[in-house]
């Protein structure tokens, strides 16, 4: 349920998207949800708290070791994520006004699973710093009218650059309309990410 679930809600101007906004490993909800003003003004705004701990971080979804996922959770996690949305759709009154997943690291892992297997729930994603999140196992068949843009640093070891193009080569089979920007560097959100990020979004 939405109250069960603890999360950042500001409502926005009625006429903007609304960005659910996705944590990383050992961050919050507040500190996502203030990014959500830099990339969109008037933006409304839905930030759930990640409901996996790992030695007291907050994360998505379980994980073996570093980029090493456990896929039934991300899958069963995904499900969740995306139950709760089509919940605040309701609860908050949100018919009508475009969902945006907005997410960095594990929180755009969880962003991209759940938009690839839940497409009517998520069907825009901006993911900061993500990868494949789904193993060996494939997402929905149909991303049609789905959009991604997906930010990536070159040299980042905790999103390595094959994953980064399995994920793009998958949600453009499928027929998802996926824009890649690739910059020098490593994992974060750049000053250029969140330049394009806003771009894409407006
Ligand atoms: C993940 O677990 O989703 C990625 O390795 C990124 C992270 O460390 O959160």
């Amino acid at each position: 349920t939405v109250t069960g679930w603890p999360h950042v809600y500001t409502p926005g101007e009625a006429d903007a998207p609304v960005l659910l906004m996705l944590h990383g490993t050992g961050g919050n909800e507040h500190e996502i949800a203030s990014l959500a003003a830099e990339l969109h003004p008037g933006a409304g705004v839905l930030a759930p708290r990640g409901q996996v701990q790992e030695h007291g971080m907050l994360r998505w979804f379980r994980r073996h070791g570093e980029g090493v996922f456990d896929v039934d959770d991300v899958i069963a996690r995904a499900a969740d994520l995306a139950d709760f949305l089509t919940a605040a759709r309701e609860h908050y009154s949100l018919a009508g006004r475009p969902v945006v997943a907005v997410g960095f690291s594990n929180g755009a892992n969880i962003a991209l699973a759940t938009a690839m297997l839940h497409p009517k729930a998520v069907g825009q994603v901006v993911a900061f710093s993500g990868m494949y999140p789904l193993g060996d196992r494939e997402g929905a068949a149909d991303l049609v009218g789905s959009r991604f843009l997906i930010l990536n640093g070159e040299t980042d070891p905790m999103a390595p650059l094959t994953s980064v193009n399995t994920l793009i080569t998958a949600l453009r089979q499928h027929g998802a309309n996926a824009e890649q920007i690739l910059r020098p560097g490593g994992h974060g959100i750049a000053q250029t990410d969140l330049a394009a990020a806003k771009e894409w979004l407006a």
